[in-house]
């Protein structure tokens, strides 16, 4: 059994880690009670929670600065300059290499992907890292010549619903501040998807390169994640070059992602972009 004075030791140094203070503490409180069966000192126990996040996080990938960005975004949208917005969007984009890799493919991206599961009224982005910031490029505006992207997205916001859901506190803050500034309602959750799926329901569910790390840092919860989604449309996406030694990963994540959903009679179509592999993944009703 797990000593109760022990775990909130652990979460506490943790969450005052300049490191990884920003994660969600339920996550910690979770990896805290983990570690502390393990090891009987809170010296060891913090090292093993710290080594766990490092994985999860990825902090190595990157962070715009939050607050110097909100105030950019803020100024942006009061002028207002679109053409500032998207410059300052496309900035915050690069600051996380997930999110960086897709820039030169974004607007075909979701181009290609709503062609095939229609243009979504409602998304959820799960494991979102910077991704919401994208929305701009997503094609979800009304296509009326004439207005801003503002006042198109505004038209739309009364049908969109963008969930996003992530356990790095300052990034779900951030996107709810650009959802704000956009008209949208705030949506992004700080949310461990691994303790507790998220039970909202919409069109699209887009999971994007997340998945490998996912099954390594949660074991076996990657299948019953995508089985609770209440979503038409699963989007599941992986990179096609890892990123440290340059080797080709398409044909062995191909052979993982059907592996996943083995049993399913699910139909899939697959969009290969140049750096991402994309399944977009039919749930049947009732399957
Ligand atoms: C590699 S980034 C992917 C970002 C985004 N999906 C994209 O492709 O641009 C992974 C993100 O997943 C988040 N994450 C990791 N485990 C999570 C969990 N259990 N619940 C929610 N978010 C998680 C991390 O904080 C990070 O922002």
């Amino acid at each position: 059994m797990s000593n109760e004075v022990d775990v909130e030791a652990v979460v506490t140094a943790v969450k005052q880690s300049a490191k990884y203070g920003d994660t969600s503490e339920a996550t910690i409180r979770e990896l805290a009670v983990e570690a502390v069966r393990q090891h009987k000192k809170s010296k060891p126990a913090i090292k093993a929670v710290r080594a766990r996040l490092h994985s999860i996080m990825a902090p190595y990938l990157g962070d715009p600065d939050y607050s110097a960005e909100a105030i950019r975004l803020d100024a942006a949208f009061a002028a207002p300059d679109e053409t500032a917005i998207g410059a300052i969007c496309r900035d915050c984009l690069y600051a996380h290499l997930s999110t960086r890799e897709r820039l030169p493919i974004m607007a075909e991206f979701y181009e290609r992907i709503f062609a095939v599961t229609g243009r979504p009224q409602s998304i959820l982005d799960i494991a979102c890292g910077l991704n919401p910031l994208a929305l701009r490029w997503m094609g979800l505006g009304a296509v009326s010549g004439g207005r801003s992207v503002r006042e198109q997205l505004a038209v739309s916001s009364e049908r969109l619903r963008f969930y996003a859901y992530d356990i790095h506190e300052p990034r779900i803050a951030f996107i709810n501040h650009y959802f704000r500034l956009e008209g949208l309602p705030e949506l992004a959750k700080v949310q461990d998807v691994a303790m507790d799926f998220p039970q909202e329901g919409a069109d699209v569910a887009l999971f994007l390169k997340e998945m490998p790390r996912f099954e390594r840092n949660y074991g076996g919860r990657g299948r019953p994640l995508l089985e609770a989604l209440r979503a038409r449309f699963l989007v599941i996406s992986y990179p096609t070059i890892s990123t440290h030694g340059g080797r080709n990963l398409t044909n062995r994540y191909r052979e993982f992602m059907y592996q996943l959903i083995e049993g399913h009679n699910w139909p899939v179509t697959e969009l290969l972009f140049a750096g991402e592999l994309v399944f977009i993944v039919e749930k049947r009703l009732g399957d």
